[in-house]
């Protein structure tokens, strides 16, 4: 599978000037060998850092299924990819929370996102801390958001690790104990062994998100086993962000 930092700027920074300078701060400090770095910046932005943009990939945070028509707001998988995307964010928390969004339209986005030959980034994750029935939420969510994708198109997917109650943001976060994330990353293996075999199981790229900064990286990668990182408050300090794609 492959290894990725992927940003995840949110609703930042507020104009683009800002959202220029630093994109450019980022990139001086990766080399031509930091290739998986995907940067999702609002989407507003896409077209001007793509003018820009060198050695890092560019993604959206969010899709809509239909391909054109009377949906207000809504920007369609191929629009995305007319403005120089090659990943979309899919199913985060906080459109979660905040938009209603929930597993079936998750889906259909997937679906929609890998038919265009983009890479869906696909975020599942419990609310509570210590959840009794972590692995029933889990698989609940990992059965619906992935259902309909074929096997061959399985190493086209990015899944990442998001427990909520661990995301910077979150009244009272608190950060995921390694040894707790790497529990969840072998269950999530296993699950997709148990339904897709062996082979194209290995192929898909598990990341982790949620507070994840320079100081706890190493920890998620080694101990956790983690394939990369889907970061939020940190991937807007280009120096720290720079260090977590050494790490
Ligand atoms: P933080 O890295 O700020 O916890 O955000 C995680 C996240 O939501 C990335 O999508």
């Amino acid at each position: 599978m492959e290894k990725y930092i992927i940003a995840n700027w949110k609703m930042n920074p507020d104009d683009l000037v800002k959202a220029k300078s630093l994109l450019a701060s980022v990139e001086i400090g990766l080399t031509d060998n930091d290739k998986k770095v995907v940067i999702c910046p609002p989407v507003i932005f896409l077209r001007d850092l793509r003018q820009i943009v060198n050695k890092c990939q560019l993604g959206a945070q969010n899709a809509y299924f239909e391909k054109q028509g009377a949906f207000t707001g809504e920007i369609s998988v191929g629009m995305l990819k007319d403005a120089g995307c090659d990943y979309v964010i899919l199913g985060h928390s906080e459109r979660r929370q905040y938009f209603g969004e929930a597993d079936g339209a998750v889906n259909k986005k997937v679906l929609a996102v890998l038919a265009s030959g983009m890479r869906p980034v696909v975020c599942l994750g419990e609310q509570e801390r210590q959840a009794e029935n972590i692995g029933e939420i889990l698989k609940k969510q990992l059965t619906t958001i992935l259902s309909g994708v074929a096997k061959q198109k399985l190493k086209e997917v990015v899944l990442v690790y998001e427990p909520i109650w661990a995301i910077s943001t979150t009244p009272n976060s608190q950060p995921c104990l390694p040894d707790d994330a790497l529990t969840v990353y072998l269950f999530l293996r296993k699950m997709l062994i148990q339904t897709y075999g062996q082979g194209a199981a290995d192929k898909i790229s598990i990341l982790y998100g949620g507070s994840v900064g320079a100081k706890n990286a190493a920890d998620y990668i080694q101990i956790s086993q983690f394939n990369g990182f889907l970061v939020g408050s940190a991937s807007l300090k280009s120096e720290e962000f720079i260090k977590i794609v050494k790490i």
